[in-house]
């Protein structure tokens, strides 16, 4: 079973697929981690983001034991990430890798902005989580000050607009919701409140793919 979650930045995804995969056993990809490495191998260089050749050359040179998640998750190289991801090359190379992982037997659960529309359009489970871009700035800001970072939550809700604008409105697999995903909007929502309707969305679509 492949679970596909796809949401802007500081939706909630990556939790969820977090949470998601280990109720149900499978193993989780976040795919953010991917552009995040492609951005800071170039950064790490001395190379610009807008180096096609580049990044390209970064992207294939991951493997999926490289990363160091904690470095690769702060918000600078979030930015960094959503440039090199824009690049359709970057996108072509990274995809053998993606699907790869997903296809593994016995499935997994994915996240990122392109898995139910283009990495796994054949995924048994998409979901969609999504909420409005003050409740995503207030949580990352939270989650920032809780790492000892300066935060300015007025500068945050900026970098998500602008990062939305970006994921959403570039040529090759943008941000967008997939036909057959149930959108989960989590603005009202805590985590555990989120977790369980994301379950519920897993059970309905099993119980509907079994009939
Ligand atoms: O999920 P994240 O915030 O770690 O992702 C960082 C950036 O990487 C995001 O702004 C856009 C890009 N990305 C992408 O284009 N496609 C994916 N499947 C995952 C991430």
């Amino acid at each position: 079973m492949i679970i596909a979650i796809d949401g802007p930045a500081a939706s909630g995804k990556g939790t969820l697929a977090r949470r998601l995969a280990e109720a149900l056993n499978l193993p989780h990809l976040d795919t953010g981690l991917l552009y995040r490495a492609t951005a800071r191998v170039l950064l790490d260089h001395g190379q610009s983001l807008g180096n096609e050749e580049a990044a390209v050359a970064a992207a294939r040179s991951l493997a999926l034991t490289d990363f160091d998640a904690d470095l690769l998750r702060g918000r600078q190289m979030g930015e960094a990430a959503s440039i090199v991801a824009a690049i359709p090359q970057v996108r072509e190379a990274l995809i053998e890798m993606q699907r790869t992982f997903a296809r593994r037997p016995g499935g997994a659960v994915i996240d990122g902005r392109d898995i139910g529309t283009i990495i796994c359009p054949e995924a048994e489970v998409k979901i969609f989580v999504t909420a409005s871009p003050e409740a995503r700035a207030s949580r990352r800001a939270l989650e920032l000050k809780g790492q000892g970072e300066e935060i300015d939550y007025a500068e945050i809700l900026e970098d998500i607009r602008r990062r939305d604008a970006r994921d959403a409105g570039r040529s090759t697999a943008p941000l967008k919701v997939a036909e057959d995903a149930v959108v989960l909007d989590t603005t009202k929502l805590d985590i555990e409140a989120a977790f369980k309707a994301a379950r519920e969305i897993v059970e309905r679509r099993l119980v509907k793919s079994r009939q």
